[in-house]
């Protein structure tokens, strides 16, 4: 039986990203819907229900998509609540490809500093991809300050990571004006730059600073680079004593990533992979 995939992208265009990865996943039949919404999605979601056996479901799965995360988690929910009984199909959620990204980053830090107990900061933290880094290194027990050039944008950030993980250990900080980098990243071993594309957040000099850490992650490939000093195709490099990754040497595991969650929606029609689940497959992934 073929194996269909019904993209729904929360933008008019649905992503021709993510429409390469679902061929390169394998799927044999791509059906892509653009400016999908909560209003309009259940029709569509009847369609993958209704019109296979139960047994046959696990062929059928959705991949939500699109640029906005907040739309692409309401829809999720949507999807999710129109299943019923066994008569569901499997979904991910990837906008803005916020989880395949985050994972992929996160399970890079952790072959370097084992994340429970250790101090992690994540610069944009307020962004996307920025949440979804805070939350799973929150889920794997570091203790996470969130940074934004906004304590109050940084403290809506924490309350969004406690919501979905009530055992987290976060606080927000302010990054508008850094004095000291040496003070700021003092104890902290694990950072992840998730700022905007072309945003220099950290600025030459603040690397070197920066005693304790262990492993710093720049996720933007726009020059100027988020951390100055880390080079895109940075991947495991060592800069000032600190074990570096950049947007392409994170890149290649995000896209290995991506595929397999598109390939494992089709060994069951029940999965949900969202954070928790993605980063635990990208876990999988990284030990085999
Ligand atoms: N390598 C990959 O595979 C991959 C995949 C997807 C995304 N990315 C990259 O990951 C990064 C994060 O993506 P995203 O979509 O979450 O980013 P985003 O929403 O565009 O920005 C993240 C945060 O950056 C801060 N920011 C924005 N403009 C800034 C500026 N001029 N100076 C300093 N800070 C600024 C904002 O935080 P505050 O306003 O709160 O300070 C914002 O919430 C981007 O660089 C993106 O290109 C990489």
């Amino acid at each position: 039986m073929q194996k269909i995939l019904l993209q729904f992208d929360t933008d008019p265009l649905p992503s021709s990203f993510d429409r390469v990865v679902a061929v390169d996943a394998g799927v044999d039949q791509l059906m892509s819907y653009g400016g999908v919404t909560c209003e309009n999605v259940v029709p569509l979601v009847h369609g993958a229900m209704f019109t296979r056996g139960p047994e046959d479901l696990k062929n059928t799965a959705i991949f939500i998509g699109g640029s906005g995360v907040k739309d692409g988690e309401k829809l999720l929910r949507r999807v999710t609540e129109t299943f019923f009984g066994p008569l569901r199909v499997s979904v991910m959620m990837d906008s803005n490809g916020c989880n395949t990204t985050a994972a992929a980053a996160v399970v890079s830090a952790a072959r370097h500093q084992q994340l429970r107990g250790s101090m992690a900061i994540v610069l944009g933290g307020t962004g996307p991809v920025g949440q979804r880094v805070a939350r799973m290194l929150a889920l794997r027990g570091a203790r996470v300050r969130i940074a934004s050039r906004s304590l109050q944008r940084a403290e809506v950030a924490c309350q969004q990571v406690r919501a979905s993980v009530p055992e987290a250990v976060v606080e927000p900080v302010e990054t508008a004006v850094v004095d000291d980098w040496k003070e700021l990243l003092g104890g902290t071993q694990i950072l992840v730059s998730a700022g905007a594309a072309g945003a220099e957040l950290m600025p030459t000099g603040a690397l070197e600073a920066a005693g304790d850490l262990r492993v710093a992650i720049d996720l933007n490939a726009v020059p100027p680079a988020g951390v100055a000093g880390i080079k895109p195709a940075d991947k495991a490099a060592e800069r000032d004593g600190t074990i570096c990754y950049g947007a392409i040497g994170v890149g290649g595991l995000k896209m290995r990533i991506h595929r397999i969650a598109v390939q494992r929606l089709f060994e069951r029609n029940d999965l949900v992979l969202d954070a928790e689940a993605i980063l635990e497959l990208a876990e999988q992934l990284d030990r085999s």
